[in-house]
């Protein structure tokens, strides 16, 4: 079978190569998927380019979002039988609650085989069934980067209806917490650094849209326009709080999400405080959230937005394009024919 793999002590494109290996078996308690579609997030261009202090020490298999069909079962599997559709789960021994201690990186990161291959073997307890109204590449989207945007917008102080949600951006996770807040009845405000998109996030159902680069003080704006916001989903990270705190309502929320910026200078905490708001930190998600988001996106027909898919050997292609400005929505690498 052939796989992708990122080799250590090189980042960039270059690390990413194609090897053949022998289709792997199944052991007590697993089982084997045959990947359809795998897709990207901003964290496979973090483990690509070793930001944030990563780096890859031993060879491993990029990505970590994946749907497929199981091929085969281990020994003492019950659950599952060949022919299931499936999708692989992000995180490891994260069933429910808060995340176990030391949480990583989940699939496809350093010393955990991701899914960017013709067939990966998992444990049983590591895959999920697929929602039903989805195809392969419209499912692939959703382990990491719509898990993210559903623990955003639950959590202890969950989105409920005519309430008001920012969201950040136009890639994976910003257009699904739109997506999400706007099924869950809230109404959605949506910022973007590029004019152009702006008409692609109303017709999504937006109800504004504000370009964070010509209006830089958009937290101040949103605020004094809507009274605030239920729920921030900020996907930047540091160098949005201050605007972030200045967009949230009293007692609203701030859900703490990216990793596009650390933070310059510290946030004005006092606003915290006299809005008696929160900011709450998010890790993607645990296992019962993923079954939970499967089938809200069951009940309310939810579609993806799949800005391009590329072919399994053109996985470099698919790299460059998730690290593009024109970005809108999820890229996926189909690894094998979708029927
Ligand atoms: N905490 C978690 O569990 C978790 C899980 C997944 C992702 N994340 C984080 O959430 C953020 C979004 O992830 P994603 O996978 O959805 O990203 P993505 O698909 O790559 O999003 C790209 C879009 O984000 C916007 N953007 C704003 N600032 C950016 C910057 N400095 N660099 C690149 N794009 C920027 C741009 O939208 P516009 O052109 O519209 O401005 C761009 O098109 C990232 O910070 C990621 O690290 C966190």
């Amino acid at each position: 079978m052939r796989k992708w793999v990122l080799e250590p002590g090189i980042t960039g494109l270059d690390a990413l190569v194609l090897k053949e290996s022998p289709v792997p078996e199944p052991g007590p308690g697993q089982v084997r998927v045959a990947v359809k579609a795998a897709s990207l997030n901003y964290r496979d261009q973090i483990l690509l380019h070793g930001r944030w202090g990563i780096t890859i020490e031993e060879e491993v298999v990029p990505l970590g979002d994946a749907s497929g069909v199981i091929d085969a079962v281990g020994p003492g599997v019950e659950e599952w039988r060949v022919g299931d559709r499936v999708l692989g789960i992000y995180h490891g021994g994260w069933i429910d609650g808060p995340p176990p201690a030391e949480v990583g990186f989940g699939l496809g990161s350093p010393g955990q085989d991701g899914v960017l291959a013709e067939y990966i073997v998992l444990n049983a307890d590591r895959v999920t069934r697929m929602p039903s109204t989805l195809d392969f590449v419209e499912a692939s989207t959703l382990p990491c980067a719509a898990l993210t945007a559903w623990s955003a917008l639950t959590g202890d102080k969950p989105v409920r209806a005519g309430q008001r949600v920012l969201t950040l951006g136009t890639g994976g996770v910003s257009l699904f917490a739109l997506q999400l807040a706007l099924a869950m009845g809230a109404e959605v405000t949506a910022l973007t650094g590029q004019d152009v998109k702006a008409s692609r996030l109303l017709d999504l159902g937006a109800t504004d849209v504000i370009n964070y680069r010509t209006t830089p003080n958009w937290g101040e704006v949103v605020h004094s326009a809507t009274g605030g916001m239920d729920k921030v989903v900020n996907t930047d990270g540091g160098n949005a709080l201050t605007q972030s705190l200045a967009a949230v309502s009293a007692g609203g929320e701030i859900a703490f999400v990216g990793l596009f910026s650390e933070g310059d200078a510290p946030p004005p905490l006092l606003v915290l405080m006299t809005k008696a708001a929160s900011i709450r930190g998010v890790a993607v998600g645990s296992a019962t959230a993923f079954t939970q988001l499967i089938d809200f996106v069951d009940q309310h027909g939810i579609k993806p937005v799949v800005r391009s898919t590329f072919a399994f050997e053109d996985a470099k292609a698919a790299y460059t394009a998730q690290a593009g400005a024109d970005v809108f929505g999820k890229i996926v690498v189909e690894v094998a024919p979708q029927s």
